[in-house]
């Protein structure tokens, strides 16, 4: 009943050009697979191109940040509106690699989803502990903080347009996938989460991706789990063979 979405985050990877080049190798492909969402979200720098090349067809656009604020004095900073206006539908949202590296915490998180859900875009807002955490025991602990803090404020007819993808730290990017078991009890954890904080409807519809080294080698016993509803994919959304793989399986699983 949950639609998978994969998703290619393709970080601070390719230039307008190169977008072009990955998404005409992606729409043929992907045009006859209408049972999985796909999303790409290029740089900032790539998207307009990027939303022309996918121009009639069933490819979404993302982007991998956004500031709170509509304009002004924010120097490097990129509003909703200007993301809209480029062509996106989606936003990722405190990404580890933006908590470990640019400062976001549990309180930016939350200020760039409200703004994202009243401007119209649907947020992907990310999730995952640290090696450390997990060997400490406070995986549950880390994640329960940040979806509470990240969620404040935001009421039911909004959650159902947020997107969560959790993806552990320790994943991103290193070839060590979670295992399905490891990856199912944290989804599992979060989706009781959001049925203690809204409803079970509103549990029941939440889209959970997985995140961290996944790829077209582990994607099926990953969706085969039963809270993991798509992936956010780094690494393997930069080439359209290994993206398209993860599609093709999602969209089987779903037949
Ligand atoms: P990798 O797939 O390269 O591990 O990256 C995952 C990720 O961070 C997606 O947002």
């Amino acid at each position: 009943m949950r639609k998978y979405i994969i998703a290619g985050n393709w970080k601070m990877n390719k230039t307008g050009a190169e977008a072009i080049q990955l998404v005409n190798a992606l729409v043929p492909k992907v045009a006859s697979l209408k049972k999985v969402d796909v999303v790409i979200c290029p740089p900032f720098t790539a998207l307009s191109q990027a939303s022309e090349a996918i121009k009639n067809s069933n490819i979404g656009l993302g982007a991998q940040n956004m500031y709170w604020e509509d304009s002004g004095a924010f120097t490097g900073e990129v509003s909703a509106a200007m993301l809209l206006n480029a062509g996106c539908q989606y936003v990722i949202i405190g990404h580890s690699e933006r908590r470990q590296f640019f400062g976001e915490t549990n309180q930016t998180v939350n200020k760039k989803t409200q703004k994202a859900l009243a401007a119209g875009l649907l947020p992907i807002v990310c999730v995952g502990e640290t090696l450390q955490e997990r060997q400490s025991g406070v995986t549950e602990k880390v994640i329960n903080v940040q979806v509470v803090e990240g969620l404040a404020g935001i009421n039911s007819e909004e959650m159902k347009k947020v997107i969560i993808a959790y993806e552990p730290v320790w994943a991103i990017g290193t070839g060590v996938t979670a295992t399905p078991e490891q990856a199912e009890a944290v989804h599992a954890f979060i989706r009781g989460l959001i049925e203690k904080l809204y409803s079970k409807n509103i549990a029941a519809g939440l889209r959970i991706q997985y995140g961290g080294s996944m790829k077209a080698e582990n994607t099926e016993e990953l969706l085969n789990q039963p809270d993991i509803d798509g992936g956010l994919i780094g690494g393997a959304s930069l080439k359209a063979d290994s993206f398209l793989g993860i599609i093709e399986i999602a969209n089987k699983l779903s037949a």
